[in-house]
């Protein structure tokens, strides 16, 4: 059931099953080089993953700065924090990766720790996306980027799913989000938190393969759990999306808003 701090609530606890589609949804993705390459991260530095989740980017991140380097990878969920350090440590990584489970929203750094900060889908659910730019600044130090990747919900689109009905389940699951729109308010925040300077970037690469199903089956249950919905058409949205992917037919995008801001 929802409360005022669902959008945070339901990452501390995951029921098994959205989990295992969370796990599923995250793996690292084709387009993943390209939303990460405005990082221009290298050998060497120090870098966090903010809200790592399962950690399929912290991996990642350590291939890319080498035992020179550190990765901090963060998170609120206990059990993601458990995966990613069980994937870090089987990908030979656990001597330059620290995994850390967060409770707050200030992060147990110095000032001026980091060559870089990522933070990849989290800047929609955090309490203040201003203050977390802020916090973020704090961490890296001059010269240094803090590199966003959110979406903006409202610019989610699928077919053969109908606008009419997608709206109506987006509708009912907006309380998941603390900021749906943040994609689009990324770049603003960015420059009012004081950074020298700020690019923005969007990349959007459609999805036919079915990888968006488990985004559209999680979207239905926090419209379920609001208590509120139509649930004709929630269950109208995933079927039709589930037989279209079935049949080859499933389109989908969800554009990825990359704001890379230097210190
Ligand atoms: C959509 S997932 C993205 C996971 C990962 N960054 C990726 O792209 O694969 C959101 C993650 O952010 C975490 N999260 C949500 N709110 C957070 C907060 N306020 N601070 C840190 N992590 C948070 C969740 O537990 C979850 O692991």
């Amino acid at each position: 059931m929802s409360t005022d701090s669902y959008y945070k609530d339901h990452w501390v606890d995951i029921e098994p099953d959205r989990l295992d589609r969370y796990e599923a949804q995250f793996v690292w993705g084709p387009n993943g080089d390209r939303l990460l390459e405005p990082a221009a991260i290298a050998a060497g530095h120090a870098v966090a993953d903010y809200g790592c989740g399962p950690g399929y980017m912290s991996v990642e991140l350590a291939r890319r700065v080498g035992k020179a380097g550190h990765v901090h990878a963060f998170d609120i969920n206990a059990q993601f924090v458990r995966r990613t350090k069980s994937r870090v440590a089987l990908n030979g990584f656990a001597d330059f990766v620290s995994v850390i489970h967060l409770r707050g929203d200030m992060l147990p750094l110095d000032d001026d720790a980091l060559d870089r900060l990522i933070i990849k889908n989290v800047m929609v659910y955090v309490d203040d996306p201003l203050a977390s730019f802020v916090e973020f600044r704090r961490v890296v130090k001059p010269g240094g980027k803090v590199h966003a990747i959110d979406s903006d919900f409202y610019m989610t689109a699928f077919d053969p799913v109908s606008p009419e009905d997608w709206r109506v389940v987006l509708d009912a699951a907006l309380h998941a989000f603390r900021t749906p729109a943040i994609g689009r308010k990324m770049y603003g925040l960015a420059l009012q938190a004081g950074y020298s300077d700020v690019a923005v970037q969007i990349v959007a690469a459609p999805d036919t393969t079915g990888r968006m199903l488990n985004f559209i089956k999680n979207m239905a249950g926090y419209a379920r759990d609001g208590g509120d919905h139509d649930e004709v058409t929630v269950q109208r949205v995933v079927d039709i999306a589930t037989r279209a992917v079935d049949e080859g037919r499933f389109f989908s995008l969800n554009p990825q808003f990359l704001v890379t801001a230097t210190v």
